[in-house]
């Protein structure tokens, strides 16, 4: 099956530094050498069209904006048909009956579970092949599979990878929305994976309490604001409570964290909109004011590509004079990368872990 791999032609899409840049794992590996790639199946969560591009029959759906963007330039680059019709929207869209399903786990648990009862509530009797890195597969994850499933079986770990195959899963006690209340009174829900679905994050806090005060552009009626990585939506959500007038975008690179926030925006009844995609790649958005509380996780691994890439964005589709507003870890070196964007960068707040910036176009 290496070889499978090997003979395509493959990339990280969006290009990442050269010691990171591999599309796939052993964990890749393991699923494909492991299962028929002549029956039907379904992928999930392949992170850059690895899977994609090896069986380019099969349905597939992610989380995430900017991984279905790299199975669209992959399976270009291989000559490899892009119909639409392949990649889900839901997982809820499956086709019924679907023999088999390659997972790759994420980094939630309970993210997981939820897909896992989404899957076998259409297709119940499918093989679930489950695969990771060991390293990121707690044993209590291991145990729950096995107790909650017809039928376990756990492969030998090879080349540090797990993979484990389950039957007739009986479901788990993921409770599909969750959530907490804002100091504000905003009551925000979560499905589940979504960034700080059960408490809010205490980054948050610090701009929250600062930027309102500081800000000259989003009290002015009739302003735009975006809210890059929006999470379940407390940062759009917050500005839209407190200034009405202001018109409010929210994007987030996972559909889980998009669908929570429009959730959200409805249950508050606030008019905001809400846009399922990778940072701002290929919108045209002029914006006032841009706040973000950046990820500075891609998957399991700790990198600032995706806030780096943020504040590139944001420097382009801001007005001139237009304000962006970062929170962040004290120990992430942002100042000097928002210097790179930015030609006024200042720390207009700060406490003993999180720094808050304000970049002016
Ligand atoms: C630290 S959380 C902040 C969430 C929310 N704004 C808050 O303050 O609670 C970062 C968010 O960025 C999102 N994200 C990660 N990569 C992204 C990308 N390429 N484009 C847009 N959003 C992304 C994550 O899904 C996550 O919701």
């Amino acid at each position: 099956m290496a070889e499978c791999l090997t003979n395509l032609n493959l990339a990280c899409v969006p290009p990442l530094p050269d010691h990171v840049a591999r599309p796939w794992d052993a964990a890749d590996e393991y699923l494909l050498l492991e299962t028929d790639g002549d029956s039907p199946g379904l992928l999930v969560n392949d992170r850059f069209g690895a899977l994609f591009c090896a069986r380019p029959d099969w349905q597939a759906w992610t989380d995430s904006d900017s991984a279905r963007r790299s199975w669209q330039a992959n399976a270009t680059d291989n000559n490899l048909s892009w119909s639409p019709k392949r990649v889900l929207n839901h997982l809820s869209d499956l086709a019924p009956d679907t023999p088999q399903a390659l997972i790759k786990m994420p980094k939630s648990f309970d993210q997981l579970c939820y897909w896992l009862d989404q899957i076998a509530a259409v297709s119940p009797d499918a093989s679930l092949w489950l695969a990771g890195m060991a390293k990121h597969i707690p044993v209590s994850w291991l145990k729950y599979l096995q107790t909650n499933s017809g039928e376990y079986h756990q492969y030998p770990v090879r080349r540090k990878a797990r993979l484990i195959q389950i039957k007739h899963w009986q479901g788990s006690g993921v409770k599909r929305l969750s959530g907490y209340k804002t100091q504000s009174g905003l009551t925000l829900t979560g499905l589940p994976g979504v960034f700080a679905r059960e408490k809010q994050d205490i980054a948050s806090h610090l701009l929250l309490a600062n930027m309102p005060a500081a800000t000259n552009h989003a009290s002015k009626p009739g302003a735009h604001l975006i809210d890059l990585g929006c999470g379940n939506g407390l940062l759009a959500l917050s500005f839209k409570q407190l200034w009405p007038d202001l018109m409010v975008t929210a994007i987030d690179d996972s559909q889980c964290a998009a669908e929570s926030c429009r959730i959200n925006a409805g249950q508050n009844e606030l008019d905001i909109r809400v846009i399922h995609n990778d940072s701002l790649s290929g919108l045209s958005l002029n914006a006032d004011v841009i706040v973000c509380n950046p990820p500075f996780h891609d998957g399991h691994r700790q990198s600032t590509d995706i806030a780096v890439r943020m504040f590139r964005d944001s420097a382009e589709q801001l007005v001139s004079g237009g304000e962006l507003w970062v929170i962040a870890n004290r120990h992430l070196p942002y100042f000097a990368q928002l210097k790179r964007c930015f030609g006024r960068v200042k720390t207009v707040a700060s406490d003993p872990r999180f720094n808050l910036f304000l970049c002016i176009k």
